[in-house]
């Protein structure tokens, strides 16, 4: 092992004041009053110095593990599309030390958990907060993963760069395989007190680090939390564990940070059958200092109930039968002829219409409604990514799949909007995605660490088939159905940058298949799942979006 490590052991954490970064907070604890440059919620609202804060944002989880100069380069072409918030993972858990100072946040080896406050640690968070602050961007923080596949060793995969994919920095189940073992299940991070411990006294080094930095936008707790991952689950795990956790987590921030707000994370599930804790409780009253979106909290119940779910989903049939009839051109090759003696017949989709669908049952752990309705939970998160969820549960043989996508897509949208504000908390989608044909040959689900060549032309990576110009219209459509509907932050997964020969960022890499984008050899590429959007046209949506979202903040 050949690199300095400025590790903070474990039991010695409470003990250090984390004093090497010139943004970490005062020894004391004592943290400045919120002021005007940090963003608050009210009336359902982010506001943000006197105005709404209506905002799009992008994804770069990796950009800790970049040079100084490649930090700048990225965050300052961000900040030229008009993006207002870019959301970055906040860890980075491994098992042994990266060679040649490749940057991680925490080892999890031989029974001990240290914290890497040094240069290759906790410092290059630091730089990346610190160049976002001079372009007066804020970054969001996400605090775990729920995700975590081991590289596939086997020699028929392809190798990525380790921290090339998303799920490549530790998280839930990294602390599951530390403290339990390899046989260890997910919901025993969200369950097990010395996991919850662990995983806390991690969170209090980040969040105590950058509790005064107004550049904080907001501590996201996990990305995508649930109870089923890359590990087994427990058969009992449901949605009140992961509702649970996200309570305890995000209590044990406010107590360190009430300056910033604070997300699930969560990735917008919603259960019409699930006891609820939180939405139904009847309301708190006004505590010390709450923040004005806490104060404005309701007593509330599910507005999702099966009734409900079945009349979204009729709805979307309904659209995609007129939209045939109006263009009958717009159905899928091949499909069927299906009006029969007058009538658009839909054998299937009697089926269809039942509320046991994964957006509506539950079944992931993931009960949104009640998560919004948690007191220091700030505002009502949801993500969306029809390559790998199924949402609304309805398909049809009389539109297109990418019609399918998008639609389905809008009303997801609308559905989260609408939990969002009968929480009266501002809603967040935090991530989209549509995979198109063009970049789908690099497309890595977010429980995969590897994709073969035979995956590929096997279709067993199997994308919802948009072509380029479908994908922008996707994201065209999306975010405007999110402005329709009141959507708060519009968040685009994930951001693709292009950088020079120079770089010396060992994440920055030709992709291990050939790049999709025409950049050819002749630049290096920002890590790419098959979401990385490298396209002008995509770009340009996100800065129309950009544009539009400012609009709404006078
Ligand atoms: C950052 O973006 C804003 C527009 O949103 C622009 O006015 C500003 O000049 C940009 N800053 C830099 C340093 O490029
Ligand atoms: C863990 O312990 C073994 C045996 O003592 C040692 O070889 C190894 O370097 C240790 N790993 C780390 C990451 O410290
Ligand atoms: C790691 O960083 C140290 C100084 O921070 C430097 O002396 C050393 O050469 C670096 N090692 C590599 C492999 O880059
Ligand atoms: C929690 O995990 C620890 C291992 O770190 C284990 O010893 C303990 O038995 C677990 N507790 C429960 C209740 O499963
Ligand atoms: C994730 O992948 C692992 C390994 O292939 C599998 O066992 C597990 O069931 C998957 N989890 C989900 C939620 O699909
Ligand atoms: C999710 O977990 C449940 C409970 O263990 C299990 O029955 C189900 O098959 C899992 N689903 C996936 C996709 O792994
Ligand atoms: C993308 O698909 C649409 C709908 O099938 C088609 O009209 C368009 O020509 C395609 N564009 C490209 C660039 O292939
Ligand atoms: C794929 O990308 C290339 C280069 O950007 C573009 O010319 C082409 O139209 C795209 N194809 C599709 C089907 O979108
Ligand atoms: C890359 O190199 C080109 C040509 O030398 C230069 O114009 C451009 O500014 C460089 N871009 C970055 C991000 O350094
Ligand atoms: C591009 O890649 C090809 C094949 O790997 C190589 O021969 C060529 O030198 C590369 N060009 C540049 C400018 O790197």
């Amino acid at each position: 092992m050949r690199v300095a490590v400025h590790g903070v052991a474990l039991t010695a954490l409470a003990a250090t004041a984390l004093a090497s970064s010139s943004l970490s907070a005062t020894p004391t604890r004592k943290v400045a009053k919120r002021h005007n440059n940090f963003v608050s919620t009210s009336d359902g609202k982010f506001h943000l110095g006197g105005k709404c804060f209506f905002h799009i944002s992008t994804t770069a989880y990796w950009l800790a593990q970049l040079s100084d100069d490649d930090i700048t380069t990225t965050l300052t072409a961000i900040n030229a599309t008009g993006i207002k918030v870019v959301r970055t993972w906040a860890f980075n858990d491994v098992t042994e030390i990266p060679p040649n100072n490749g940057t991680y946040f925490q080892l999890l080896a031989n029974g001990t958990v240290t914290i890497n406050d040094g240069p290759t640690g906790l410092q290059r968070l630091d730089k990346v907060i610190s160049e976002a602050e001079k372009l007066g961007l804020k970054v969001q923080l996400t605090l775990t993963n729920n995700w975590n596949a081991l590289p596939d060793t086997s020699s028929a995969s392809l190798d990525f760069p380790s921290g090339f994919l998303s799920n490549a920095y530790g998280g839930m189940d990294a602390y599951v395989r530390h403290f339990i073992g390899s046989d260890g299940t997910h919901e025993q991070f969200f369950r097990n007190e010395t996991l919850i411990t662990a995983f806390q006294n991690y969170v209090t080094a980040v969040v105590q680090r950058y509790a005064d930095s107004p550049t904080i936008f907001s501590w996201e707790v996990a990305n995508d939390p649930r109870c089923n991952s890359t590990l087994a689950t427990a058969p009992d795990c449901n949605t009140h564990d992961v509702t649970n956790w996200v309570n305890t987590i995000s209590s044990h921030i406010k107590s360190i940070d009430p300056n910033h707000l604070v997300s699930s994370g969560a990735g917008g599930f919603m259960c019409t059958t699930c006891t609820k804790l939180f939405a139904t409780a009847t309301p708190a009253a006004p505590s010390a200092s709450p923040s004005a979106g806490a104060r404005k909290k309701r007593a509330v119940g599910s507005l999702f109930t099966p009734a409900k779910v079945l009349s979204m989903r009729t709805a979307l049939l309904k659209k995609w039968r007129e939209d045939a009839k109006r263009n009958p051109r717009s159905r899928g090759a091949g499909e069927v002829k299906r009006l029969i003696r007058g009538r658009w017949a839909a054998p299937e989709n009697r089926r269809q219409l039942s509320p046991d669908v994964q957006g509506f049952n539950g079944a992931q752990g993931v009960d949104s409604e009640d998560i919004a309705a948690i007191p220091n939970v700030d505002m009502s998160t949801f993500q969306l990514f029809p390559d790998q969820n199924q949402y609304m549960g309805v398909d049809s043989a009389d539109v297109d799949p990418v019609t399918q996508a998008i639609d389905a897509g809008s009303a997801w949208i609308k559905a989260n909007a609408m939990a969002a504000a009968n929480a009266g908390k501002p809603s967040v989608l935090t991530a989209f995605g549509l995979v198109s044909t063009n970049s789908s040959t690099h497309f890595v689900p977010f429980n995969q660490s590897s994709v073969t060549v035979a995956d590929i032309l096997n279709s067993a990576v199997k994308t919802v088939g948009a072509n380029d110009t479908q994908q922008a219209d996707a994201y065209r459509q999306w975010i405007q159905a999110a402005m329709q509907n009141g959507v708060s932050g519009v968040g685009q997964y994930q951001w693709g940058q292009t950088y020079n020969m120079s770089s010396t960022s060992p994440i920055i890499t030709q992709s291990p298949l050939a790049p999709a984008t025409g950049a050819g050899n002749m630049s290096l590429l920002s890590p790419d799942d098959g979401y990385a959007a490298f396209q002008d046209q995509l770009k340009t949506v996100l800065s129309d979006g950009a544009t539009q979202q400012s609009a709404l903040n006078g």
